[in-house]
């Protein structure tokens, strides 16, 4: 046990660190790898507590670590109800995952145990899936809403009952994420929810609103400038329409089904390509009067990553930051080489979810911003936890555009 438990936590840092690397390379100073052994290393020890592990010896587990006593052991109240993935498909990850009951966690000082109501289904969940990570009994889900169930001493910021945000995207990563009843995290992974967000919003705060927001700025889009995007019908493309209008900037919008194209003028596209129908590339041209986008987002991939690179100006950015039609992305060396296009990966997990002191800063930046309706929040449908299966084929069901939400009691 001891044995295995020391190589997937240092499997687990690795993966930390190689995340952590990819955004800030040099950057990552000491205090941020100290950081992430606290809100990755150890949570991933909790996972791997069987349902028939006790306190007592989660207790040794704990003895045995340098860094004892910064983890969650368990009670033996074991209605911690939980998606497990066991196994690995690529092709059929639904396949791979089982509920189980598992002991609901007992938090260490300064830890906060949360019990989770509502999760929403994001593309990013089946990533996580699909890749295999957490494959050996993890949990995915990358955010979520529920109340403080129990907090550990020491802990000041929220009490027990409270309405909060458990910042879990970064600990999915290692298996410790929302599809599950009861979640235990470091007190500056939890964020209490003011009053005028509801629960529904609560539960989608995190992962679009926060990359909407991240990404369009990051992106640095003159007002007045053209920018371009793929799979713009989807719940984050909707965000940046919204917000780009908010900030001054012009959209250019692609989408694969001409259903969606009246929607998103309605909520302020300048422009809707329907890629299946329309040349995008020849189109964008001429919306632009031949400079191509000043900046492009492709959450697409594959050869839809070319034909975004062809039409941004020549300079222009691109960031790639999803993978909805795969793994591989096709780019010209024209636009490349000769035309000093930049295509660049682009991941939220690294920029904002995995230290918590950004999460505490991002949050109420955003807040506002959904209160007042410039970050929309997608329709959703509910499903019980346990219904898991039926309720991921939905959300992965072409032209559903909204957010299906899991709910435990
Ligand atoms: N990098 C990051 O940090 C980060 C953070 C958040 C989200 N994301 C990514 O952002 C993307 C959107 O997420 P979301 O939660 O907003 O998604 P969503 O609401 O579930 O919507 C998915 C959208 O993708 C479209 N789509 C799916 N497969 C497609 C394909 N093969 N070709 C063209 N369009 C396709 C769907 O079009 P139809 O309407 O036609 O079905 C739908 O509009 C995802 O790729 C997600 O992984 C990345």
């Amino acid at each position: 046990m001891s044995s295995r438990l020391s190589y997937l936590s240092s499997l687990s840092y690795t993966l930390a660190v190689i995340h952590c690397n990819a955004m800030f390379s040099s950057h990552a100073s000491s205090v941020t790898h100290r950081r992430l052994k606290r809100a990755f290393l150890f949570p991933c020890i909790q996972g791997l507590q069987s349902a028939d592990v006790n306190l007592g010896t989660a207790i040794a587990a704990a003895g045995n670590r340098s860094d004892a006593g910064t983890y969650c052991p368990y009670t033996r109240n074991m209605s911690n109800v939980a998606i497990v993935q066991d196994g690995f498909n690529q092709d059929d990850p639904l396949s791979t995952l089982k509920v189980v009951n598992k002991p609901i966690p007992k938090p260490a000082p300064g830890q906060v145990v949360v019990q989770i109501k509502l999760r929403p289904i994001n593309p990013t969940d089946f990533i996580t899936l699909r890749l295999g990570g957490i494959a050996q009994g993890g949990i995915c889900g990358s955010e979520g809403f529920g109340i403080v169930h129990e907090i550990g001493e020491g802990v000041k910021s929220v009490h027990k009952g409270q309405r909060v945000i458990p910042f879990t995207a970064y600990p999915s990563l290692s298996g410790h994420g929302s599809y599950q009843k009861y979640v235990c995290l470091e007190e500056d992974f939890v964020w209490p929810v003011p009053d005028y967000i509801s629960d529904e919003v609560a539960a989608l705060f995190v992962v679009n609103p926060w990359a909407s927001y991240s990404i369009v700025k990051d992106l640095q889009v003159p007002k007045g400038e053209y920018l371009l995007q793929s799979a713009a019908g989807s719940s984050l493309g909707k965000q940046v329409i919204t917000l780009a209008k908010h900030w001054g900037i012009k959209t250019i919008n692609i989408v694969r089904r001409k259903e969606a194209v009246a929607e998103l003028k309605a909520l302020g596209a300048d422009e809707v390509i329907v890629s299946t129908e329309e040349d995008v590339v020849a189109r964008v041209k001429e919306i632009t009067g031949g400079k191509g986008a000043y900046g492009a987002l492709d959450a697409i991939c594959g050869t839809m990553t070319k034909t975004i690179a062809a039409s941004v100006r020549d300079d222009g950015q691109v960031f790639l930051y999803g993978v909805l039609a795969g793994y591989d992305a096709t780019v010209s060396a024209i636009d490349l080489v000769f035309r000093r296009v930049d295509v660049k990966g682009w991941v939220l997990y690294t920029k904002a979810m995995n230290q918590s002191d950004r999460c505490q800063a991002i949050a109420p930046e955003v807040a506002p911003l959904l209160r007042d309706g410039i970050i929309p929040v997608p329709k959703t449908v509910k499903y019980d936890l346990t219904d898991f299966k039926k309720a991921m084929a939905k959300a992965e069901e072409p032209g559903f555009a909204g957010k299906v939400l899991l709910v435990s009691e």
